[in-house]
């Protein structure tokens, strides 16, 4: 997709079609106003014979107006002006760009950006414009073999800019949402690729290619005797069962100086989730492709880092290994050592992503970090708990917590904070071993959150709970979400900003 900036009179614009916001109430936006007078007060007529009254979420297609260059003016619903915020500027956007979708128009012009967001500004609207526009014409085409998909015709988009002096925050915005799009981009085809094709290899052989496209990337790959050698053996026990190798897969980016300490990203790779000896129900498994959406979106948060050039230094590790049932598979009981030294009663194997992700996060205590992140398919009982709306937060730093759910208010990409309280780890305890992998049925993604904590103690570090955002499951109507690319990368942005 490309994105221009335009000026000038937006009813001499030659576009295919030219998206123009109307309020509630019959008042019309400045570029709206314009295209009126212009038509001699057509669109106000067509406001009174109220086909369309400016609700949230309705848009009306109006072709050839008089005295108006483009083919088509799409109306669309901005709503009451004194209620506008962020969220429904998003589902304005959302819903004109998929009445753009239905008509064979390659480009358009977009007036939207002057509609009222609340307290959000010119750069904060144009971001969403693109990477909602970049989000709207993803499909995930890799898997067809016959049956191709009709491809979507848009290729264009220009910005309308009232304001000359508007111009460098509108390209910044453009520049911006652009990388975080491709990083979104990434996150989800990664994500919707199947178990047998995107297995810890498959990652680690993506991560070297990506570093190669980037001066500031590089990647490192760790194989199983790495790992061993490093007693990483919590990680390792997960994937004793299936005969895909586990991989470590670290990429940095290097854009601050050479000395200065990284803020760590740490994913779930669980490239299949079988629940292995604990085996899942047959229903729904196939939704555990999803199961390294930790992975892919600390991926591609690398790449909109990288897209950008931020310049502070990040290090992404990946613990990616697949969960399958065999006889070389731990058994429920089975108790491993850690790479922190704490031994792990492993009371079922389908909690392995905490055991992955234990041994990650103590190997990231060598980089001295500034912050750690994890992010993580952990549970089930989060999905409960939030649905997928806000993806669960813990933390063990209050100023942590507040710059993460600053970010996700700044994008829309939202967290809620949950509780790290000592006496949920009571949970945990196991009657041979240091802990136990499970705390039982109650308060289930938080006693998960509670056992990464217990490996986390040595730096600032938050755990994202992401199982009921990364992803829609189901069947036909299944796809990865791209979240929480936006938040991390919004978080880096501001860690650059700071810097
Ligand atoms: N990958 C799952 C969690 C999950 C469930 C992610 C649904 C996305 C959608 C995780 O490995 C898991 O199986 N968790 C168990 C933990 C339990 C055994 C303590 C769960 O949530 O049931
Ligand atoms: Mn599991
Ligand atoms: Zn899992």
């Amino acid at each position: 997709m490309l994105f221009g900036i335009k000026s000038g009179n937006p009813a001499k614009n030659r576009s295919q079609c030219t998206m123009i916001g109307v309020y509630e109430g019959g008042k019309l936006s400045p570029t709206a106003n314009l295209i009126d007078k212009e038509s001699k007060g057509y669109i106000k007529k067509i406001l009174k014979r109220g086909d369309i009254s400016g609700k949230v979420g309705e848009t009306f297609i109006l072709h050839d107006v008089r005295d108006i260059s483009a083919a088509r003016i799409m109306l669309v619903g901005l709503g009451k002006e004194a209620s506008a915020d962020g969220a429904k500027f998003l589902q304005i956007v959302n819903a004109g760009i998929n009445a753009l979708k239905k008509i064979p128009a390659k480009n358009t012009l977009c007036c939207l950006a002057e509609a009222s967001a609340g307290d959000e500004d010119l750069y904060w609207k144009t971001r969403k414009i693109v990477e909602h526009f970049e989000a709207a014409v993803y499909s995930f085409t890799e898997m067809r073999g016959t049956k191709k998909d009709t491809p979507i015709g848009l290729e264009s988009i220009d910005l309308f800019m009232s304001d000359k002096a508007d111009q460098i925050a509108m390209q910044s915005a453009i520049d911006d949402g652009t990388a975080i799009a491709k990083g979104i981009k990434t996150a989800r085809d990664l994500g919707n690729l199947p178990g047998n094709i995107c297995h810890p290899t498959y990652l680690a052989e993506q991560a070297q290619k990506m570093a190669g496209e980037y001066d500031s990337l590089s990647a490192k790959i760790l194989s199983e005797k790495d790992m061993e050698k490093l007693g990483m053996h919590s990680l390792l026990s997960v994937g004793h069962g299936s005969a895909q190798p586990s991989k470590l897969i670290i990429i940095e980016h290097k854009g601050g100086k050479p000395k200065d300490a990284p803020h760590v990203l740490v994913g779930k790779g669980i490239t299949f989730d079988t629940g292995g000896i604990s085996l899942k129900p047959g229903a729904n498994m196939w939704d555990m492709i999803y199961d390294m959406c930790g992975a892919a979106s600390v991926f591609g948060t690398m790449r909109a880092v990288a897209e950008q050039n931020l310049p502070i230094n990040i290090v992404c590790v990946i613990a990616a290994a697949e969960n399958m049932p065999s006889d070389c598979a731990t058994r429920p009981g089975d108790i491993v050592t850690s790479m922190s030294g704490q031994t792990i009663e492993i009371l079922n194997t389908d909690a392995e992503g905490r055991l992955v992700l234990c041994d990650a996060l103590t190997y990231v205590e060598k980089y001295n970090p500034k912050t750690v992140i994890d992010v993580a398919t952990l549970t089930g009982a989060v999905v409960v708990a939030l649905g997928s709306q806000a993806s669960a937060m813990y933390s063990n730093d209050e100023t942590l917590a507040e710059d993460i759910n600053n970010a996700g208010n700044t994008t829309l990409d939202r967290v809620w904070r949950m509780p790290l309280w000592d006496e949920y780890q009571v949970q945990l305890k196991s009657a041979f071993a240091d802990v136990a992998n499970i705390g039982g049925r109650e308060a289930g993604s938080i006693t998960a959150a509670c056992f990464l904590s217990r490996f986390a103690k040595q730096y600032r570090w938050a755990h994202l709970d992401i199982a009921g955002t990364a992803f829609r499951g189901g069947v036909a109507n299944k796809g990865a979400t791209g979240r929480p690319v936006t938040l991390l990368t919004q978080y880096l942005m501001d860690r650059a900003a700071e810097s």
